[in-house]
């Protein structure tokens, strides 16, 4: 792909702030961990895995998705993913990222949430001392599961709060409302933890005003269908509330028919602080930079558009405001250097 400001888009620091850990996990690297840990995997071959990955809709892709994190059984497995996504981010030159695990695709298949919990963490501790990334970890429940099962996994995440920055929602989004985890969020709120939400990706955008009114999120993942809701984009508008827009896996979970069609371009134009992520990188054809540039070349953005998304970004984050002020004066520094 190659794009007119594909060198500005290089040079600029970037964040990605919807980024599923589980959805990083290459065949490459799902065959090797099948193979160490003794897991059949219903596929011949790694060519059979990418050939697999035609998805109909959310729901489809995540039936995959699950069935693929079934290879992750040890620490070490999961500081294996984590490292050769953090690897793999330090080529687009990302700077910070935000992630999501999804402890309930393990816990419920025996491994324990330590387990978990700390071969992720070993790989982000590393990532900021040997790569100078840093980063955010953020727990996401499942919403086709009980609240119930949510609460016990908070139970269960207990002993490792000092080490996990916020908790999100995720998974089958269409009869899952956000009020489905009012009690649930309510008492993460208690704890101090900040607070994101899937919505508006194949929901509706009434879920977005629900995840802000009874969640309380401070972050909307997805969010695109927020433009059937002109109340709603006129508040986020005026909140900064950010969106993690995801093109890529957009269009690949078929939200959108084209890249060309999608709406990043008018949530950009409504003032709204939408930034560009990857999702599952692994199962929809890209990382963060491969977004960044198929985006820009199928939309036709713009130089000023790019910049702002670069910053949107890292407003979005949750660093703190001495960090963001300084990446942000980069973002604009680097920007002069290349002229429109
Ligand atoms: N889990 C992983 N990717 C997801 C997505 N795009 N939507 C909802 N849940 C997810
Ligand atoms: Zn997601």
């Amino acid at each position: 792909m190659t794009t007119r400001h594909q060198a500005l888009i290089a040079a600029l620091p970037k964040v990605e702030l919807h980024l599923h850990i589980e959805g990083s996990l290459e065949p490459e690297m799902m065959f090797e961990l099948a193979r160490r840990n003794g897991v059949t995997l219903p596929y011949a071959s790694v060519d059979d895995i990418r050939a697999a990955y035609r998805f109909e809709n959310l729901q489809s892709f995540l039936d995959l998705y699950y069935a693929g994190a079934g290879v992750l059984i040890e620490e070490r497995d999961f500081y294996d993913l984590t490292w050769a996504y953090l690897r793999r981010a330090q080529t687009d030159n990302i700077v910070h990222c935000e992630i999501f695990f999804d402890p309930q695709t393990h816990t419920g298949r025996g491994i324990p949430f330590a387990t978990v919990y700390r071969g992720i963490r070993r790989a982000l501790d590393q990532a900021k001392a040997e790569l100078g990334i840093s980063s955010k970890l953020i727990l996401s429940f499942l919403r086709h599961l009980s609240e119930e099962d949510g609460l016990q996994t908070l139970e269960a995440a207990r002993p490792f709060l000092a080490g996990i920055d916020g908790v999100g929602l995720d998974s089958s989004e269409r009869g899952n409302p956000p009020a489905k985890f009012a009690r649930l969020f309510a008492e993460c709120k208690t704890l101090g933890l900040p607070r994101v939400a899937h919505a508006g990706e194949e929901g509706p955008a009434d879920y977005i005003r629900e995840a802000l009114d009874v969640l309380d999120v401070c972050r909307i993942d997805h969010g695109v269908r927020i433009l059937e809701d002109s109340e709603l984009v006129a508040r986020l508008a005026r909140s900064r509330t950010p969106l993690t827009v995801c093109p890529y896996s957009n269009v690949r979970l078929k939200v959108c028919d084209t890249l060309e069609q999608h709406p990043l371009r008018e949530l950009l134009a409504a003032g709204l602080c939408a930034t560009i992520n990857s999702d599952d990188p692994a199962y929809f054809g890209g990382y963060l930079q491969e977004n960044w540039l198929g985006t820009t070349h199928a939309l036709k953005l713009e130089r000023t558009e790019i910049v702002q998304l670069a910053i949107n970004a890292f407003e979005a984050s949750w660093l703190d405001a001495a960090d963001k002020a300084m990446h942000i004066a980069a973002c604009r520094r680097i920007a002069a250097t290349f002229p429109d």
